[in-house]
C-alpha cells in the first residue's frame, strides 16, 4: 500500500468509528428486539432455524476462530471456507451474530490491510486467518500455542473443558453462566501456562485486548451461557433455535463492547497463576 493508500485506510478507520458513535446513541434511544425477533426475515438463523450443520470435510479450509468455523459448518460462508469475499464476511457476520455493522466492517478490513488484499475486491481462505501474530496469536482459550500446534483450525477439547468449567454463576434457570471475572482468571492462568510450556510464547498489548474481546464475544452475543458455548466451541454449530443475546437493534457496537472488554483485559491477573504454571511446567519437564 502506498502513502495514499494507508492514508485512506485510517481516514476510513476515523469514518468507522464515528459511525460506530451513532449506532451507540441509536441503541441508546430505541427499544431492543423482542426475544425470539433478533435474527432479521430472511437470513439464515431466522426464527431460531439455522441451515444444516455439516462438520468439515478433508480440505476445507478452517481457522482459529470457531465463530467463523460455525459459520462455513452451517454453509453461511462457502462450507469448504475457501474463496470467501472480505464484502461477504462483513455481510454475513451483521446477520448471524448481530455485530454492529460498523464493528462488521471494521473487522475484516483490518483483515484484509493483514493480508495485504483488497477489502472490496478479494477473497481469503479461512485459514489465511491463522497467520501468526496477525490476528492469530498465544495463549488462546480453545487452542494449543502455534509452536506446539501449528494447524489453529484444530481445536484443544480439555482447553475448552476447562474454560466451561471456570463458570460461577447461573441463570433463572439454573443453567450455568460465564462471568467478567471468569473469563479474566482462566485468560490469567491461560497466559501464565503458555508462558512456560511455549518457549515461542509471545503476547503483545494488542494481542491481550485482542483475547479479552473473543472473551468478551462469549460474554455478550453469547450471554457467558455454556450450554450454547459448548456447541459452539466445541462442534463449531450454532444450537438450534439460537439467536445472538444482543438484542440491540443496531447490533454490538465496538464501543459499547469495550464496556466489556476492558474490565476482562483489567481484571486479567496473570501473576496469580504463576505458581501453579510452574508446577505444570516442571512435572511435564519430569515425565519427558
Ligand atoms: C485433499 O487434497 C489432497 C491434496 O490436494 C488430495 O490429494 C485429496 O484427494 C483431497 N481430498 C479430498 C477428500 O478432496
Ligand atoms: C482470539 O482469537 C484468535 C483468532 O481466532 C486466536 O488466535 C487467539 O488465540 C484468541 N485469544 C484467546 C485468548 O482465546
Amino acid at each position: 500500500m502506498g502513502i495514499l493508500g494507508t492514508l485512506s485506510f485510517h481516514f476510513t478507520n476515523a469514518a468507522i468509528m464515528g459511525w460506530d458513535v451513532l449506532l451507540t446513541l441509536g441503541n441508546l434511544v430505541q427499544s431492543s428486539r423482542p426475544v425470539g425477533k433478533v435474527t432479521p426475515e430472511g437470513h439464515p438463523g431466522y426464527g431460531g432455524y439455522w441451515p444444516e450443520y455439516r462438520p468439515q470435510q478433508e480440505n476445507d479450509s478452517r481457522c482459529a476462530c470457531p465463530a467463523l468455523n460455525a459459520m462455513a459448518n452451517h454453509g453461511i460462508l462457502p462450507r469448504n471456507g475457501r474463496g470467501i469475499k472480505f464484502t461477504e464476511l462483513t455481510r454475513q457476520i451483521r446477520t448471524t451474530y448481530n455485530f454492529g455493522a460498523s464493528f462488521c466492517l471494521w473487522v475484516p478490513r483490518i483483515a484484509a490491510n493483514m493480508l495485504k488484499r483488497d477489502y472490496n475486491k478479494d477473497t481469503f481462505d479461512l485459514e489465511e486467518l491463522d497467520l501468526h501474530n496477525g490476528i492469530e496469536h498465544d495463549g488462546s482459550l480453545t487452542r494449543l500455542d502455534t509452536a506446539l500446534q501449528p494447524n489453529q483450525a484444530i481445536k484443544h477439547v480439555a482447553f475448552i473443558e476447562e474454560l466451561l468449567s471456570f463458570a460461577t454463576s447461573k441463570d433463572a434457570d439454573g443453567k450455568a453462566l460465564l462471568t467478567e471475572r471468569d473469563m479474566s482468571r482462566i485468560s490469567g492462568k491461560r497466559r501464565a501456562e503458555a508462558k512456560v510450556t511455549n518457549k515461542h510464547y509471545t503476547m503483545s498489548l494488542y494481542h491481550k485486548f485482542f483475547g479479552s474481546a473473543n472473551s468478551s464475544t462469549m460474554l455478550t452475543i453469547f450471554g457467558g451461557r455454556v450450554d450454547d458455548l459448548r456447541a459452539i466451541l466445541l462442534d463449531e454449530r450454532i444450537p438450534e433455535g439460537w439467536e445472538p443475546r444482543v438484542r440491540k437493534p443496531n447490533g454490538l457496537t465496538m464501543i459499547t463492547f469495550q464496556f466489556t472488554v476492558l474490565p476482562v483485559e483489567f481484571r486479567t491477573r496473570e501473576a496469580d497463576w504463576a505458581g501453579d504454571a510452574k508446577r505444570l511446567a516442571d512435572s511435564e519437564a519430569g515425565r519427558r
